[in-house]
Order: C-alpha cells, then structure tokens, then sequence
C-alpha cells in the first residue's frame, strides 16, 4: 500500500516536451529520498492537456503540476511529498494573472467533461493489465461470456443508442446484428485507428492510454457476432500506440483473456495489429479492408456491405477506436445507463480534438448536447490574445464551418448535419477574426484533393477544378462566374463521388460559401481580403507620421524594395514587393501597415 501516487503523463504529446525524463527523475529523486515503499510513480495516458505537458497528478490530494520540467522534480518530492506543501508556482493557472488551482477537478477545462471512452486515461499504467481491471477492466466480458447470450450483448449495445464514432455515426447494435446474422462460418471484426484527419489525436490517445478497452470491446463484439478474429488498423506514425497495444495483447494472451477458449467459455479469439502507411483514403472501410488484404487501398462500392462480404469475402464489423472503447462501460453499466446522457438521438460522450485559434487546445471528452459555446468558452477558454471569435470548422477536412449564430447549436449528428457540418471523428478548429475563410476552405480541399485515391472522376478532377478556382480567387483574380462554377461543381463533386471522401470534400466550400458569401465577394468584387490573410491581396506601406527612418525594414526586406535613407524616410515600391511580410514583422515602431 502506498501512500502517495505520482502519476506523470506518458502520452506522445508529454513524452515530446520530456515526459520520459520526467518520469525517470521522479524515479531518482523518490528513490534518494528514502521513499520508495511509501510513493508509487505510475507512467500514464493523456489528460488532454498536451500544450501545458510534461503533467503530473499527486494523489491522494489530486494536485495538477503543469510544464514539469526535470529539474522542478526535486523541489516536488522534497516540498510536496516529503513536507506536505504542494509547489504553487508549478499548478494549474488559466492565465499569469489568475491564482493557481491546486487540485485537478476543479480547473475549468475539465468541468464540463463527462469521461467515459477517456474515463481511464491519466489514471492508469497503460501497460499494466492489472490497472485495468482494478478498475473494472474485462469486468465486462465475464458478464457477457458467463451470463449473456450473444443476442443480449447486442440489445444491450442497442439500448445505449450508441452510435458510430467514426464520422458517420450508424447505431452499432444496428450495425452489429447486420453482422450476426450474416451467414458464413468465419467472420472478422476490425477496429479503425487510421485516425487520418489533420490535428485529430481522439483515437491515438486512446489506444495510448487504456489499449485493454479497445481489446476487451473488440472480443465483445466478437462474441456478439460469432467472429473469432481481429485486426486493429493503425496508422504507422503511430508508433506509441502499436507499442503499447502489443504489451496489453501479450499481457492478455498471459492471463488468458485473449486466445483459445477465454476464460473457460468456448469463447476464442485472436487479435493482430496491421500497420497502415497513413493514407487518409485507407480510414474507408472498405479501402481499409482491401489494405488488410494486401492490396492498395481503394474504395469500392457497396453493397455489399462489409456485414455480408468483408474481409476476404467473409462478414465484418467494423468500428472506429472510440466506438469500441464505449463498449465495455455500457456493458459493465447497462444500455440504459449509458443512453442517459446526451440527447435524444445522439446518446453519451463525443471525444474531441479542440485546436486553432483557443487558449487552451486539447483533447475533451463532451456529453452529447452541450453547446459549441460551452465547448469553445468555458472548456476551451474562449479565443486567443481577446481576439473575435469568428467560425469553427467542425468535423475535420471534411466537415463544415459554422459561425456565432451557431454557437448555441448543441453538438448532435443531426443538428451538425441541419448546418451543413458534421460531428466527423471530432476535429474542431477554431477561427478568429484574423482567418479568411475562402483561404480555410482552400486548405481543407487541398488536403482532400491531394488525398483523393483518384479511383473516381467527379472527386479526381472534380475537387482539382475547385481548388484552381479558389486559387484564383484568392489570388484576386476570380470573377462572379467562377463562383457559381465553384457552387455548381461542390454540388457535383458531393452527388457524385464514390466514397465518403469525395462526398464531403466540398463541405468547407459549400458551408463558408452559405456563411461567408460576402467574404468571397470581397476577393472578387474588391479585390480584398477582409482577413488581411491572402497575401496577394495585401497592400504594405510605410506610415509616414510612425516612421522613425531607422531602416530596419530596408536592410530586412529580401528583394531590397524600401528605397531610401535616414534623412529622406523610405517608401516601399509596391510593384516590386513580393508581400513577404517582413517589413511589417521587423517594424520596432509599428510604422508598417498592410491592407
Ligand atoms: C475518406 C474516409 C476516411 C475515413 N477515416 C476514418 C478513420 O480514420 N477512422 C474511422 O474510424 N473511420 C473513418 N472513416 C469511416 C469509416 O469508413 C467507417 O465508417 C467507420 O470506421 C465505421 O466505424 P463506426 O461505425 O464505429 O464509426 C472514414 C471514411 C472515409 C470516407
Ligand atoms: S470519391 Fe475520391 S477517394 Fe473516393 S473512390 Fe472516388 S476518387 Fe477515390
Ligand atoms: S513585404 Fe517583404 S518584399 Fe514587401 S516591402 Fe516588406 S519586406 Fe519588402
Ligand atoms: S499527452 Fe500528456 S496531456 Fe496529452
């Protein structure tokens, strides 16, 4: 029994800012002290606040220490663990000039939370099975194996109403009985952790800090359904993730809760781990699966569905990491627990990856409903430096922008899809009032486009004629024309396309063209970008009253534009200027401006 834990976060975000360093410092310091039988140092998953990273909790108090560095690890032993006096300078605080909040539950990023697919990560070893099921781990599948019929555990996984976290949100026991009652003696179940969108670390974060509860959902379903093989696609740049998915398969293979006949129950089932070259196309289930197979991965069309012809011809489920991951507490606390959260068609949590333009970005796990405001205020800390929130792109490359008016939106599948977004796998990027959305929507179709498999003309050529457009627009030189052309091939390009891919690529276009028409007006009509961000549409000049002829933007200005001296000024030869925005940045007087 110990009498103190310290738990130091050991997720890829932590591990990046010295977490391991951290860790083996504590390890030291806990060890010279003396205190090595009293104080456990537990490597954990993420918390979700990977930019004030290396955390580390001390338990029983609960006390948050952010940006641990090694050389603040003896000041926390020696005043904290040994004397009882927690180290104020290293909490939590939401700005320089707000006092700092000692314990972990009471700092606002979290209060809203609602953790159930990240309830165990930050709280326990990864790669120790015995954590886990202290804390209720596999728990489920000795119910399930020794008390439920297959077809329980699927009305079970119904009446929680949850539904597929992947981006396309299908009701899993729906989707689960489709499997079960497809003929064929073999069947495979597969989880999705291609996790390809931009920014998006929901799913890494889970395999990274609680890998038994993807496993244990994973033999779950495979009970349900009759499979009795699986494969876990991840990403290879998920190096951690594999890692320590590996060690919890061979922990559980130890303890007999993975392979032949678990725990006594007839029960088999056997789990690999195949790594993906990080296509965002290969995330497509049916791609994903003809990558599996060894073949490139390419959409095909369906039907059939994977429930009836999967892998290898034979039937397959396939869920999303954080689909899965839900499964064990529904079935340790019940269907209806579960669909007690949340609203009336969207039940339980949401897990997002909250970036862009924020205080603090992160990873956030949200019952269904909440508000946008909520999530971007009072979780996320509002926008960046005061600055005027202006749009939040919801549902990663593909999803949507949406705007103040939908602030009060509350997070639902079909609320999102009312607006023209989507809930995605849970990207949100937030925008202030310095970002251009014509110049957003180009960056999201440039990732799509590039990510096209090109199987399909309407999305190959479809998605490249879009973004010559908006190249051209936000190069000022784009007509009215061209944006009903753009309009009429969004249209085209989402009717048409083969796959998921291709059908939402245009969201961001279609969205910031329903929100944010004026803005491409402005490109256009004016040849201005409200903005101030597309930068062949900037205009530099030198404010004569501000100007104190030093002529540091002279010697910084790369094409030698600034003509001038100390006694005569300097004026920028705007022909000549490349709009680099050097002068401006290198202006000690703010005597450069840009419009
Ligand atoms: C281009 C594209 C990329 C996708 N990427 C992923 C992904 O990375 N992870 C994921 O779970 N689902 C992804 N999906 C959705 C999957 O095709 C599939 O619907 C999902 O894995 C089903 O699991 P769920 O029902 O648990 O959401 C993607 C779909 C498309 C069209
Ligand atoms: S829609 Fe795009 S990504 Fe999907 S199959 Fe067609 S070309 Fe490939
Ligand atoms: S924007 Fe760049 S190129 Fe133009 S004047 Fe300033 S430093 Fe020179
Ligand atoms: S990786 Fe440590 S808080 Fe996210």
């Amino acid at each position: 029994m110990y009498r103190s834990h310290v738990l130091i976060c050991g997720g890829t975000g932590c591990v990046s800012s010295g977490a391991r360093d951290v860790t083996e410092s504590f390890r030291n310091a806990i060890r010279d002290r003396g205190l090595s039988d009293e104080v456990l140092v537990v490597p954990t998953g993420c918390h979700g606040m990977c930019e004030m990273g290396p955390i580390v909790v001390v338990y029983p108090e609960g006390t948050f220490y952010c940006r641990v560095q090694k050389s603040d690890v003896a000041e926390i032993v020696e005043e904290h663990i040994y004397k009882g006096r927690p180290v104020q300078r290293l909490m939590y605080s939401g700005s320089e000039d707000m006092p700092s909040i000692p314990r972990y539950k009471d700092i606002p990023f979290y209060g809203k939370q609602h953790r159930i697919a990240l309830g165990n990560c930050g709280y326990i070893n990864p790669d120790n099975i015995e954590e886990y099921i202290a804390r209720g781990g596999y728990e489920a599948l000795g119910k399930a194996l020794s008390s439920m019929t297959p077809a329980q555990v699927i009305d079970e996984v119904k009446a929680s109403g949850l539904r597929g976290r992947g981006g396309g949100g299908f009701p899993t026991g729906l989707k689960w009985s489709f499997c079960a009652s497809a003929k064929g003696d073999k069947k495979y179940v597969i989880c999705n952790a291609d996790e390809g969108d931009p920014g998006a670390f929901m799913d890494r974060s889970i395999l990274e800090g609680d890998p038994h509860c993807v496993i244990e959902g994973m033999m779950l379903g495979a009970y349900a359904m009759g499979a009795d093989e699986g494969y876990i696609y991840c990403r290879a740049e998920y190096p951690l993730a594999i890692q320590r998915l590996k060690t919890a398969m061979a922990q559980a293979e130890n303890y007999g809760l993975l392979g032949e006949n678990i725990m006594g129950s007839g029960f088999s089932f056997t789990l690999h781990v195949k790594e993906g070259a990080g296509a965002f196309v290969c995330g497509e289930e049916t791609a994903l699966m003809a990558s599996i197979e060894g073949r490139r991965g390419m959409p095909r069309p369906r039907p059939p569905f994977p429930a009836n012809s999967g892998l290898w011809g034979c039937p397959t489920n396939i869920n999303n990491v954080e689909t899965w991951a839900n499964v064990p507490p529904i079935l340790r606390n019940g269907g209806a627990w579960y669909a007690s959260k949340g609203t009336d068609k969207s039940k339980g949590t949401k897990v997002f990856a909250l970036t862009g333009k924020i205080k603090h970005t992160g990873l956030v796990e949200v019952p269904m409903g909440i508000t946008l405001r909520e999530i971007i205020f009072d979780i996320g800390g509002g926008i960046l430096d005061d600055k005027k929130f202006k749009a939040v792109q919801i549902g990663g490359p593909s999803g949507g922008c949406l705007t103040e008016e939908h602030l009060d939106t509350p997070v639902s599948y079909e609320s999102l899809t009312a607006l023209g977004a989507i809930m995605g796998s849970g990207g949100l990027v937030v925008m202030d009032e310095t970002t251009c959305m014509v110049d957003v929507a180009k960056f999201f179709l440039e990732f799509t486009q590039k990510e096209s498999c090109g199987k399909c003309v309407p999305c190959r050529e479809g998605t490249k004629h879009m973004l010559l457009l908006l190249e051209k627009i936000t190069k000022g030189k784009g007509t009215m024309e061209d944006l009903d052309t753009l309009e009429g091939l969004a249209h085209m390009v989402k009717d048409m396309s083969l796959c998921g891919l291709g059908q939402t690529a245009p969201n961001p276009v279609l969205t910031t063209l329903r929100y944010f028409r004026d803005e491409y007006v402005a490109h256009i009509r004016d040849r201005k970008c409200p903005a101030g961000a597309c930068a062949a549409l900037l205009e530099y000049r030198i404010i004569r009253e501000a100007c104190k002829k030093c002529g540091i933007c002279a010697r910084n200005c790369p094409v030698k534009c600034i003509p001038g001296d100390r006694n005569s000024g300097y004026h920028i030869e705007t022909d000549r200027c490349i709009r680099c925005g050097t002068c401006f940045e290198k202006c000690p007087f703010g005597a450069i401006e840009k419009k």
